[in-house]
């Protein structure tokens, strides 16, 4: 069945997700019923196009890749136009925000995300921004308006994280969630306990693309923070905003601390963590020791991960990729999946 959707961004992660419904695309089609129709792609770069009936992938990742507006698209197609107005002028069932992210304003993510959701599509996302400052009210939107907030991609990438507490470890009380939640910073603390200095590591983060392109918002923690933020309140139930939360990044630490916490059997990671203590929710992102034997300490490099602690299961650690093309492209997937299963438990999809 088919499930329309519109891009908005066509970055990375846009270009990511569209390889994935290229290439799996039979698979997607018979195992899970889901046929995923493009029908609208806005990039503020790239410009905007539009066709009811769907765009043809390949078309539009070959623009991509050629570095041409993708308003080059041949054929009988509306061109032109806004994020905002393409979304009041296509016919998609789920959207996808895969803009920028900008965890200090939230724009103009949020404002995509709110149009889409009062349009009565579904929206799903990896954007942090949205999602860090704005979770409960977009979620309660999605509620009235009968839809779906995906945020899998927000925490982790693809590793699954927010589904999981939500769907498999259901029945569990969540006390505490504690983790690696920023691949760059993991990565260089490893880099750091092989030898190399602090400006040594952070270079080579940037050769390697880990670091987001300020890499401020990795090293001072901003980006686990904003993580952290989503974690608290969809786990936990909370309504706070990142700066709310105590933030502390990893400049301030020093080879010597790395080797004096190495003579102690521990290892210094940034973590993310929050914490519920009969009615009250703590949450903070600070570099801390870990003790060698604990999941958390073997986590090393760009490698991401989380320990859930759960009153009926005890500790559970996931760990997988927190960022890439591929990876992050598949968490948008999972959601529009669930999405499109309740539309066909519904009977929705089109035929
Ligand atoms: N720059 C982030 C990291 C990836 O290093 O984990 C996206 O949040």
């Amino acid at each position: 069945m088919q499930h329309r959707i519109a891009l908005l961004g066509f970055g990375t992660v846009g270009q990511g997700l569209c390889e994935i419904f290229r290439d799996k695309r039979d698979e997607l089609a018979t195992q899970y019923g889901f046929e995923p129709i493009v029908v609208a792609v806005s990039d503020l770069r790239m410009g905007t196009v539009v066709s009811d009936s769907g765009l043809d992938v390949n078309r539009l990742l070959d623009l991509a890749a050629a570095g041409t507006s993708l308003e080059e698209y041949p054929g009988d197609v509306r061109r032109g136009g806004d994020a905002l107005s393409t979304l009041a002028n296509c016919n998609a069932d789920s959207m996808c925000e895969l803009t920028f992210t900008d965890v200090k304003t939230g724009e103009p993510a949020t404002s995509h995300v709110r149009a889409a959701l009062q349009a009565g599509m579904n929206v799903v996302t990896s954007n942090k921004g949205p999602a860090a400052l704005f979770y409960r009210e977009l979620e309660q939107l999605a509620r009235e308006k009968g839809v779906r907030f995906g945020i899998e991609g927000t925490v982790m990438s693809g590793t699954p994280v927010l589904n999981l507490a939500r769907l498999n470890l259901a029945g569990n009380r969540i006390t505490a969630a504690r983790g690696i939640l920023n691949g760059t910073t993991n990565y260089m603390l490893s880099e750091m306990e092989a030898g190399k200095s602090y400006d040594e590591a952070l270079a080579t983060a940037q050769k390697l693309g880990y670091a987001e392109a300020d890499p401020t918002a990795d090293v001072d923690g901003l980006d686990a923070l904003a993580k952290v933020t989503i974690l608290a309140n969809v786990l936990m139930g909370e309504n706070l905003r990142p700066s709310d939360i105590p933030c502390e990044g990893i400049r301030g630490i020093t080879p010597e601390d790395i080797e004096a916490a190495r003579a102690d059997g521990k290892r210094y990671k940034l973590l993310g963590e929050v914490r519920r203590e009969g009615s009250k929710v703590t949450a903070r992102v600070a570099p801390m020791q870990v003790e060698l034997n604990h999941p958390l300490a073997g986590v090393m490099g760009a490698t991401n991960a989380v320990t859930f602690s759960c009153d009926l299961l005890g500790d559970v650690t996931v760990n997988g990729p927190g960022a890439g093309r591929t990876e992050t492209g598949y968490s948008l997937l999972v959601d529009l999946l669930e999405i499109h299963r309740e539309m066909l438990s519904r009977g929705e999809a089109l035929a």
